[in-house]
């Protein structure tokens, strides 16, 4: 699973899960495309990125914008000179104002499928299609448990997750000529600011948890749902993204791999 030699862009790569999947492929030697809309946030995870000894940069990155997409990959592709493996981590819960809803509105229907759906199509695209030329890469999607079942409150975030798990497979199959793998990780519960805006939400509309800190209700989730009885850690999920990147996923494509103790089993 060494990725020495490798290059990785990360979408959403600023902080949270991106950030610990960064983290991960640059230990173990890949040359790390920081790419998110929050720049200044790239640029700290790059220079934490630099104690490696592997190169990394960042770069602004709007994945809901074909052509700002575009520059960006070029950019890359000038500074970096290929791009081996993209990870579409960028994503968000809900528009903003979710903290005091119960039930996904119209803004939240819009955003989730905006940014989770259409960006990684549209990042996939782009890299596609420099991948396509090479005729070698590989795509690993973040989708979510959330994207294995329904659920009460969070229905747009679950239903565009599960929409990546479905586009990953098309992916998969349109693809697999050019020699591109295409697979996608589902992540369970990890304690990141798209959180931290779950466990405000509960707060604020669950008298049973109006009196607990954001931490104790995240830890009372992991305890509920979760056989493990463990929360994931970012790092936990770029060890599966790691594997999918690497040589030995060879000959897998078109899968969804739970990193979620035990959270869902389908
Ligand atoms: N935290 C969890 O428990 C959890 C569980 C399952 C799946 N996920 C998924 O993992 C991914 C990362 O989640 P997180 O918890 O780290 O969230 P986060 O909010 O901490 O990080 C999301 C990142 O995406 C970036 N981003 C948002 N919109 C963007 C855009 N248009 N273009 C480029 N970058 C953009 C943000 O700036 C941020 O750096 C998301 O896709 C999320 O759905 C998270």
């Amino acid at each position: 699973m060494q990725m020495d030699s490798k290059v990785a862009m990360v979408t959403g790569g600023a902080g949270g899960l991106g950030e610990g999947i960064a983290k991960v492929l640059a230990q173990r030697g890949a040359d790390v495309a920081v790419a998110d809309i929050d720049l200044h946030g790239a640029e700290e995870v790059a220079r934490q990125l630099a104690q490696y000894g592997h190169k990394a940069r960042a770069y602004r990155a709007d994945v809901t914008s074909r052509d700002r997409l575009q520059e960006t990959v070029e950019t890359i592709l000038a500074e970096f000179g290929r791009i081996d493996v993209l990870v579409n981590v960028a994503g968000v819960i809900a528009a903003t104002g979710f903290e005091d809803t119960v039930t996904s509105r119209e803004e939240d229907w819009d955003v989730t499928f905006t940014v989770n759906v259409k960006g990684t199509v549209l990042a996939s695209e782009v890299v596609a299609e420099h991948m396509m030329k090479r005729g070698a890469g590989k795509i690993v999607n973040i989708a979510s448990h959330a994207g294995r079942g329904g659920g009460a409150g969070g229905g747009a975030y679950g239903a565009s997750k599960a929409a990546v798990i479905h586009l990953t497979q098309s992916f998969a199959l349109e693809l697999a000529p050019h020699s591109i793998n295409v697979n996608v990780v589902c992540p369970g519960t990890i304690w990141t600011p798209m959180w931290e805006r779950i466990a405000e939400r509960d707060r604020r509309n669950d008298p049973k948890k109006a009196s607990l800190t954001g931490r104790q209700i995240f830890d009372q989730a992991i305890l509920e749902r979760c056989p493990l009885k463990r929360e994931q850690t970012p790092e936990d999920i770029g060890n599966a993204v790691a594997f999918f990147a690497s040589d030995d996923a060879f000959n897998i494509t078109g899968q969804s791999l739970n990193v979620n103790g035990g959270t869902r089993m389908n």
